[in-house]
């Protein structure tokens, strides 16, 4: 299966996704790493990794792609051959025309168990708020922000001493392992979702 992926910042999860791929316990190939920003560290892993690459401007708005810029993400991505749209840090909200161009197949990450504390930097909203645990979610993509499906979580404690950096670079470990996985297990057929529910298939394959 061909994915791409979407990013706007450090990439340090498409560097799990690619490390995953070369080691083989990711059977994918990516087919194109898209962002939004030219400036985005992700798109130079992805060039280091030999992979194709797009800076696409996104459009005047700061929260999400202008029409004319979602069709030519759209546009780019089938180009690719992309069957799966990975969003990994891709800071804005992804409308109708991607969603409706890979209906079921646009994964997010989030950096928080989900329905807690969806939106911006929320390692922070979850330290501020007190929380015992937080963690990482892996979800199929809805028109709205950090909701869907879920596939995967992973749990995170909070230490007392914790501040924000400690806290999110233990949350990136977590997503670094189920981000992959997760993908893993929508290339291999192995999620069957009805409704809100994602269950996973056996995994023992015959
Ligand atoms: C990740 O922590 C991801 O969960 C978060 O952006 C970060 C990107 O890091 N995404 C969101 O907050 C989406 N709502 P990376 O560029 O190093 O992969």
């Amino acid at each position: 299966m061909k994915i791409g992926v979407l990013l706007s910042g450090s990439g340090s999860n498409l560097q799990a996704i690619i490390d995953a791929v070369k080691n083989g316990s990711l059977p994918v190939e990516i087919g194109l790493v898209l962002s939004d920003n030219p400036d985005a560290f992700g798109l130079r892993r992805a060039e280091k990794a030999g992979i194709k690459t797009r800076y696409i401007p996104p459009g005047p708005k700061r929260t999400v792609l202008s029409p004319g810029a979602e069709e030519k993400y759209v546009t780019a991505l089938k180009e690719a051959g992309v069957e799966l749209v990975c969003l990994a840090g891709f800071m804005r909200v992804i409308k109708d025309k991607i969603l409706a161009a890979f209906p079921g197949r646009v994964l997010n990450i989030h950096p928080s168990i989900l329905p807690s504390f969806p939106g911006l930097k929320a390692w922070k909203q979850a330290l501020d708020y007190g929380v015992r645990f937080t963690g990482c979610t892996v979800h199929l993509v809805e028109n709205s922000v950090d909701t869907g499906p879920i596939i995967l979580q992973a749990v995170v404690p909070v230490r007392p001493e914790d501040i924000p950096e400690t806290l999110l670079s233990r949350i990136h470990q977590q997503e670094h392992i189920i981000y992959p996985l997760a993908i893993k297990l929508f290339a291999e057929g192995k999620l069957e979702i009805s409704g809100r529910q994602v269950r996973i298939l056996n995994q023992v394959s015959s």
